[in-house]
């Protein structure tokens, strides 16, 4: 019973305890260098981190933007996979207008004269037959080139394969020229014109330059000292991204053209900071250890009826190179709440040094045990010989 009572009053002695912190002043000591190294290193994060490399005084915005692009140069082919043949931009941009993006045709395989008919399949370990029992009737698999008809065929002088009802005769796209067909592509030309918007700000801009003239864009190039030209070589292109045209154009592939809009919109860096910054990098994969799968490439037919009135088609295996254009960046510009928020947010930091630097002074130095006897001090009717002891202590050490 008295046990109880005891702690009862314990709990409410506890209750109406007031605790008040207490200042207890170290001298120079290591404490003190260790709590000032902590404020300098603090102060230089807000000043160097937050305002010089975040610029946390900034309120950003995203990039709005819009792309067209527009193909130029021609081509003469006259090699043994083809008769020899012209091109112009309306033969090797497929399609004619895309979204944020353009393809340049390279290489290709063509099948002309496709009828809609029947005819063996490729030879292939599920389609290589002996007899009709090998082959069953409506089977449509999907890696396959048509319907069975279930009649095994001669493919060849050596091999009998499942008959198909199909486009025929059937592609056969393992020949695909060494050389690019359209090696010359390189040196075609691409007029990007970008324009783009930062909303919240009410800012403008497009990658042609104010200053220049029809004249200027007649001429200009993009390159290391013409770095304002919209208009780039494609080979160019491909180059600072690291990978060669020839090899590129065999098999195709994904390049993007990276534009950097980064704007720093405050009044006293003026309007220059605000231009387009253009790199260039290859997009789809080229691992030359596994090399399963490369490069880019489609397929499209052009159907025409011949003099008989018979339905026929060309088909196209096209590789090329896709070239992306991808517009990014963030403009910033001077806001008083903003710096306010970023700084109380980066000074808070200061307020939690001191529990930091307490936790040092208890446990790591080498008068712990003296400071952690001050730390905390009950006040009782002795407390005027204890200040007494307290100043003793520090006396002597
Ligand atoms: C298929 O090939 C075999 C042997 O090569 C030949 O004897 C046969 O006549 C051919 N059949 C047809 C329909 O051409
Ligand atoms: C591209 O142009 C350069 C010089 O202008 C020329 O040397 C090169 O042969 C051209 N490439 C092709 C494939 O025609
Ligand atoms: C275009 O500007 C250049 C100087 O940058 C000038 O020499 C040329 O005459 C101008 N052409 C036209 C058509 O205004």
């Amino acid at each position: 019973m008295s046990k109880t009572s005891g702690c009862c009053h314990n709990c409410i002695n506890y209750v109406f305890e007031y605790e008040t912190p207490k200042t207890l002043v170290i001298p120079a000591g290591c404490v003190g260098v260790f709590f000032r190294i902590s404020q300098f290193l603090i102060v230089l994060y807000v000043v160097g981190y937050v305002c010089v490399v975040q610029k946390g005084y900034q309120e950003t915005d995203s990039v709005i933007s819009s792309v067209t692009t527009k193909v130029k140069g021609f081509a003469y082919t006259n090699t043994s996979d083809m008769e020899p043949r012209f091109w112009d931009v309306a033969d090797y941009v497929i399609p004619p207008q895309g979204d944020n993006s353009f393809f340049v045709l390279t290489n290709l395989v063509v099948t002309p004269g496709q009828t809609q008919s029947r005819c063996p399949e490729l030879p292939n370990p599920s389609s290589i037959c002996v007899d009709d029992c090998d082959c069953i009737q409506g089977l449509n698999d999907p890696r396959g080139n048509g319907i069975r008809t279930g009649l095994c065929e001669n493919y060849s002088t050596s091999v009998k394969t499942c008959e198909v009802i199909s486009w025929c005769p059937i592609e056969v796209d393992t020949h695909l020229p060494k050389r690019a067909l359209l090696a010359a592509a390189e040196n075609f030309t691409v007029l990007i014109k970008n324009s783009i918007t930062y909303p919240k700000f009410d800012v403008h801009r497009r990658n042609i330059p104010p200053h220049v003239n029809s004249s200027y864009l007649k001429r200009c190039e993009f390159s290391a000292t013409d770095p304002d030209c919209p208009i780039f070589r494609l080979k160019h292109m491909v180059s600072e991204a690291g990978e060669d045209f020839e090899d590129m154009a065999v098999k195709g592939g994904i390049l993007g053209i990276l534009i950097d809009w980064s704007c720093d919109l405050d009044w006293w860096v003026g309007q220059a900071k605000c231009y387009p910054k253009y790199t260039f990098r290859r997009l789809d994969n080229k691992n030359p250890v596994n090399d399963v799968s490369p490069g880019y490439n489609f397929r499209f037919a052009k159907n025409y009826r011949t003099p008989a009135g018979e339905e026929e088609r060309i088909l196209i295996k096209a590789f090329g190179i896709r070239f992306n254009v991808i517009v990014f960046g963030t403009a910033g510009k001077f806001s008083i709440v903003v710096t306010i928020v970023n700084l109380g947010a980066a000074l808070s930091f200061l307020s939690l040094l001191p529990l930091v630097a307490d936790w040092v002074m208890v446990t790591l130095s080498k008068k712990r045990d003296l400071y952690s006897r001050h730390k905390t001090t009950y006040l009782n009717e002795e407390v005027g010989a204890e200040s007494v002891s307290l100043a003793t202590e520090y006396g002597t050490q």
